[in-house]
């Protein structure tokens, strides 16, 4: 990055994670089932087999991890809370034991210099509440904001920043439409109505966190995706123009416009009896800020249109792509800040997820992730572009803290800036944590993390959660 980059100095660079993805101990202290536990034991459905039952054992290394986070020098975590941990059955009694364990992380985190940004729904539904029909019943929105209450209840007296729910898309089409995600399920009327009550989730749960909270400051974490047609053909447009309404627009015109694209009802034949009057109202009362989780372009082209009819591809086809196949695009993250602002008038932003699984090894003790710190240093640039041309961003989180579950692909894709041995629970700090650090400490004044040091030599080990409330 170059010196004129204009991050300011309160500046949040943090890193991000999700609680499934990280915490493991599915059955300690009185969780309850999730429907991604479900899911990940249902044959079929995880790459290889893989399961979260241990994951990154965070539930009992979260010393070690935030010592990490420390040594890396990060000023904001961005984790989220498991629902049902602290609320089993989805609804009704609360387990204190899975209240106290975000209790003390968040103490930990304080004490470490680093501002907690939990999000309260990261995919991990109670699997109690999907029996009762899941997110495309209504009834499962108002249960989250019960919870959401019982979470600021507890920690509001810390916690400044809150997210309500992390990627709505994902929740809707990935759980609900597509079947990739848990529950699993392959319904498109489901889907519309999943998409709409998590939303309704997100306007009713920043009122019970404003209630239980007053002064927090509270906002969704979408994701975004640039969509852009593979030629000039009026099909490939149309098409792109149909997948930037599905999931880009779907879900921040309701949030920032209060309604929902009227192209995409109309394609998808939407009848809307799931919106109650007063509904689009809750969902976008004004955010004290807006998440955006990006990673990504998708080059769209209508597959009906035979290739001879279709004029030269409009973009370069052969840009590099990620072990998730995703193609790696930083001018992306700039050009959406900046044409959300101009659409929206976005409040203030947070770049709440940003990063890239790549193919690392671990040798003698070293990940030389060089493409990761080239990915991160280009969309910090861009970033720094969109700051520069008006967009109101406050922090960035990297994902991810730690190589960890990643859904459907299990631990085929790592993601960390640090990495993990899923054997034996060490973590190493790849290259690419090291110039985070570096970058970190050159644009806000912390210490980097010291050459050479790894958390093994420099935090404690395991120490459990022995204080159980
Ligand atoms: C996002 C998710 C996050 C992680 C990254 C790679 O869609 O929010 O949990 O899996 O993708």
């Amino acid at each position: 990055m170059s010196a004129a980059v204009p991050f300011p100095d309160d500046f949040v660079w943090g890193v991000a994670t999700a609680a499934f993805q990280v915490e493991g101990a599915l059955q300690a202290d009185g969780r309850g089932e999730s429907i991604w536990d479900r899911f990940t034991h249902t044959p079929g459905n995880i790459v290889n087999g893989d399961t979260a039952d241990i994951a990154c054992d965070h539930y009992n290394r979260w010393r070690v991890d935030v010592g990490i986070m420390k040594e890396l020098g990060v000023t904001g975590y961005r984790f989220s809370i498991s629902w049902p941990r602290v609320v089993p059955g989805g609804v009704g009694k609360v387990n204190p034991a899975g209240l106290g364990f975000y209790d003390r992380l968040v103490d930990s985190l304080l004490e470490a210099g680093i501002a907690p940004f939990p999000t309260l729904y990261h995919w991990d539904l109670p699997q109690a509440l999907e029996d009762r029909g899941g997110w495309p019943d209504r009834a499962t929105a108002h249960a989250f904001a019960d919870y959401a209450a019982v979470v600021a209840e507890r920690l509001g007296d810390r916690v400044q920043h809150w997210a309500t729910i992390n990627e709505p898309w994902c929740v809707a089409e990935l759980g609900y439409r597509l079947g990739e995600h848990a529950p699993g399920r392959r319904d498109p009327d489901a889907g519309l109505d999943a998409a709409h009550h998590v939303l309704l989730a997100h306007g009713l749960g920043m009122q019970a966190v404003r209630a239980a909270a007053p002064g927090a400051s509270v906002g969704i974490a979408s994701n975004i995706d640039v969509k852009t047609p593979r030629s000039a053909h009026p099909a490939d447009i149309r098409a792109a123009d149909l997948e930037d309404v599905f999931r880009n627009r779907w879900y921040l015109d309701p949030v920032l416009l209060g309604e929902y694209p009227e192209s995409g009802i109309v394609e998808r034949g939407w009848d809307q009896d799931s919106v109650l009057p007063g509904d689009l109202d809750a969902i976008s009362a004004a955010m004290d800020f807006i998440g955006l989780n990006y990673y990504s372009r998708t080059v769209v082209k209508d597959d009906t249109i035979d290739d001879a009819e279709r004029p030269p591809p409009i973009v370069a086809a052969d840009l590099p792509h990620t072990t998730m196949g995703w193609e790696v695009y930083p001018e992306g993250l700039r050009d959406l800040l900046v044409r959300f602002n101009t659409d929206y008038q976005l409040p203030p932003v947070y770049v709440t997820e940003n990063g890239v699984a790549f193919a690392d090894q671990l040798v003698d003790g070293a990940v030389h992730d060089e493409d990761r710190r080239s990915y991160l240093e280009r969309h910090f640039a861009a970033a720094a572009e969109a700051m520069a041309a008006g967009v109101p961003l406050r922090g960035y989180f990297v994902w991810t803290l730690l190589d960890n579950f990643e859904w459907a692909q299990g631990y085929s894709q790592r993601f960390g800036i640090v990495w993990t041995d899923f054997e034996t629970q060490e973590r190493v700090i790849k290259d690419s944590g090291r110039w985070f650090s570096g970058e970190i400490a050159r644009l806000s004044g912390r210490q980097p993390v010291a050459p050479g040091s790894q958390p093994r030599e420099a935090v404690s080990p395991v120490d459990g959660n022995e204080a159980m409330n």
